[in-house]
Parts: C-alpha cells; structure tokens; sequence
C-alpha cells in the first residue's frame, strides 16, 4: 500500500467515532483531506464542521459541511486529526500543515481527540520531526535564540505565513524525553503563539495504519 493509501485506510477508521455526532471538529493535513472526503457521504447527517484552517474549511464547503465558529458551538464531542509524530503515551508531534494554534484550541475544546496516521508517524521518542513552533513575526529572531539556549536548532520556515498572519520556525535536534515540561517551556517565551508539542492535552484515541490493518491505541 501506497502511505496516501494508508492515509485513506485510517480516515475510514475514524467514520464510526463521528456517525451520530452533530457537530465535528476537523483538522488539517493530508489524511485528514482523506477523512473530509469521506464525510460526504453522510454530509446529510451533519450539522456542521469546526475547522483547523483554511484548507480544511475551504474542503468542507465545497462538499456541503457548513464551517461553525468554535465560539458559537462550545464544547465538541469529537475532534479528527493527523499527526507528524506520535509518541506510546499518545503525545504528538503536530503543524507540518502550519495549523498547530487552531489544532490545539479545538483539542482543548473538544471531549474527546482521535488521531489519524499511517505507520511511519508512530516513534518511541518524539523529536525527529522538526517541532514547529507559530510565532509573532516580530519576535522570531528572539525567540530562535531562546531555543538555541534550549539545545535545539532553530529553522525559519519561510514563505510560508500562518492562517494567523504569524510565522512558523521548526526545531530540529531535539530529543523530547519530557514534552509537557518542553511545551510549557516554549509556549512560556515571549512571542510563541503556539508550540507544536501536544503532551498536557494528548490525543485520546491514536488510529493507525500498518498495512491492512488498523492498530488502536
Ligand atoms: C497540520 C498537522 C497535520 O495533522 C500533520 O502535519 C499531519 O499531516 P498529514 O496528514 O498530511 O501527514 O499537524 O498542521
């Protein structure tokens, strides 16, 4: 199987954990592209969609979802999203897509988070994957410093400008034996909007693909 296959595999994994559910809260990324699609077969059941970004909001009209303001539908049941990295304790890695501040808030915001990936994103130690961090643009040549100080090495991802009108630096070389104390750490330093790490809130339920099965975790 193909890792775009793999990705559809798992996005139909997750159809039953939102069939009866009005109000969905939805990601960004690849597979969860992948787990949009396959809403529309039962758009008809759906109320409406809380979205992680653009892309995916832009999707989900064009299917027929209607895209709700999170403020206006207070706490969801369920949110679906991918990962870049996902760790046994069901921590991650996320904001390959650069959507990371609005991933978080809907977590935060949601009873229960069901994450999506195939295999390759399953490691023992989160870290291989640059960490994305969204920052001010203003601060993020003093934020670098403060992460070099920290042991990683800073990236500056550039061309590329949040749905947030803010910037994206990915952290390499870290090795993350603690991410809640790391998370803390970085979303405490003046400018970061939003560090990628999702450890004080992780995912609930981890999805898999490895070949054609589906491991649950
Ligand atoms: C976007 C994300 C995505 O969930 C993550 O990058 C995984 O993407 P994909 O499903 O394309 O592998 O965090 O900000």
């Amino acid at each position: 199987m193909t890792q775009d296959e793999l990705k559809r595999k798992v996005a139909e994994a997750a159809i039953p954990y939102v069939k009866g559910v009005g109000i969905i809260g939805i990601g960004t990324g690849s597979t969860t592209r992948h787990f949009i699609e396959l809403l529309g077969d039962f758009k008809a059941d759906i109320e409406g969609a809380v979205s992680s970004s653009e892309a995916s909001s832009e999707l989900l009209r064009k299917i027929g979802i209607p895209v709700l303001d999170l403020n206006a539908v207070g706490t969801l049941e369920v949110y679906v999203d991918g990962a870049d990295e996902i760790n046994p304790n069901k921590q991650l890695i996320k904001g390959g897509g650069a959507a990371l501040t609005r991933e978080k808030i809907i977590a935060a915001a949601s009873d229960k988070f069901i994450c999506i990936a195939d295999g390759s994103k399953c490691v023992d130690v989160l870290g291989a994957f640059p960490l994305p961090i969204e920052v001010i643009p203003m601060a993020r040549s003093y934020v670098a410093r403060e992460i070099v100080k920290l042991g990683g090495q800073p990236v500056w991802r550039e061309n590329c400008v949040t749905d947030n009108h803010n910037h994206i630096i990915d952290v390499h070389n870290l090795n993350i034996l603690e991410p809640t104390k790391l998370e803390a750490i970085i979303n405490n330093i003046t400018g970061v909007v939003c560090v990628g790490l999702f450890s004080a809130r992780p995912a609930d339920v981890v999805l898999v693909s490895r070949g054609e099965e589906i491991v649950t975790f």
